[in-house]
């Protein structure tokens, strides 16, 4: 069976771009492949900001919960905590002595992150694509669904797989980068002409998943608009009412064309409405499900350990494998 392995950055308050945008895949994925999903702590750790210990802790176990919640499903996948094996680490130290500060310098990400920085700026970030390798190889992936701008990262993994294979025997399955189509493209709701994201959105622009129903429906019906009445799909004259469109259509199922002929002529107001109520909805489920296992906080800690085993059981021979490879000596 195919294998799939993707990674989330600890950092909570996962927003309705993330769901419709990737999460939704995640859980459709469960029905095709064999799925394995990691909250990648030690990748949150390289961020140029300096991180609170104490909210760390706490997002990645409320990140954990979220995608528990959402569907992940820990009795047909594998979901773990990344700093619960200690092999993504040693794994990333053999793929450092077969990576090239070059090819570690160009990558866009780094590039980006570092900027001004000058010399202050973390060994951990130049690494982080290193770890991301690492944590993709170990597992034999086939298949990776990420976000565009992850796109050099995969490369970099699959480059770094042929090296240490051509070097010292096949150890590593190359993997490959997949886009699969989003249910949505979730823009700004305050500012429609850019992606909703947690770094650059501002509270009122981004639809939290764990928003309750009063908050998400007062930011929808404040969503930014245009200042004609009538409702259809044109991303470049209405950013806004396109990008309701979309949601609505992710959230019900239904296609633009039909949510068009239904609300056009009827006005913003009761339009917005509507998506705001489509949007409580399709979070209700999601919301109750996570209140009940946030409630049992040991149960959902016994899910990452029976997942951090399970994924062990697959990590720990390929490193056995990789290190045997290298030549490392193995104890007696
Ligand atoms: P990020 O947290 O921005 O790295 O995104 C994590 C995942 O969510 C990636 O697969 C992104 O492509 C997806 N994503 C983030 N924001 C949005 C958005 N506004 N619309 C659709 N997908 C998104
Ligand atoms: N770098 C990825 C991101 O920011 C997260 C990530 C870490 C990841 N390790 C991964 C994604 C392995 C896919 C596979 O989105």
């Amino acid at each position: 069976m195919t294998r799939v392995f993707s990674g989330i950055q600890p950092t909570g308050d996962l927003h309705l771009g993330n769901h419709l945008g990737a999460l939704v895949n995640w859980v459709g994925f469960q029905d095709r492949a064999d799925c394995v999903y990691c909250v990648v702590d030690l990748h949150a750790i390289t961020s140029p900001a300096e991180h609170d210990p104490a909210t760390l802790r706490e997002r990645t176990l409320e990140t954990a919960t979220l995608l528990l919640a959402v569907g992940v499903d820990p009795a047909r996948s594998i979901l773990f905590v990344q700093s619960h094996l200690h092999e993504h680490a040693e794994c990333t130290w053999l793929f450092n002595c077969v990576s090239g500060f070059g090819e570690l310098r160009k990558m866009p990400q780094f590039k980006e992150k570092s900027e001004g920085k000058g010399e202050t700026v973390s060994v951990g970030l130049f690494d982080y694509p290193v770890l991301q390798a690492a944590d993709i190889l170990l597992y034999h992936a086939d298949e990776v669904p990420v976000g565009e701008d992850q796109r050099h990262h995969i490369e970099l993994a699959r480059d770094i797989g042929q090296r240490f294979n051509h070097r010292f025997g096949e150890v590593f399955t190359l993997p490959r980068a997949i886009h699969p189509p989003a249910a949505a493209r979730v823009m700004d709701l305050q500012e429609p002409t850019s992606k909703m994201s947690k770094s650059t959105s501002t509270d009122k622009g981004i639809v939290n998943l764990l928003d309750d129903p009063a908050r998400i429906e007062r930011k929808i019906k404040s969503a930014v608009t245009d200042s004609a009445t009538d409702i259809r799909f044109d991303r470049d004259a209405k950013p806004g009412i396109s990008n309701l469109l979309e949601v609505l259509s992710a959230a019900t199922g239904r296609s633009i064309e039909e949510l068009i002929a239904e609300h056009d002529g009827h006005g913003y107001g009761a339009f917005k409405a509507a998506v705001a109520e489509a949007v409580i909805e399709l979070l209700r489920p999601i919301q109750t499900r996570y209140r009940e296992l946030a409630s049992d906080v040991g149960e959902v800690e016994r899910t990452l350990a029976d997942g951090a085993a399970r994924a062990r059981a697959i990590a720990a021979p390929t490193l056995a494998r990789a290190k045997d490879a290298v030549g490392l000596l193995p104890p007696a």
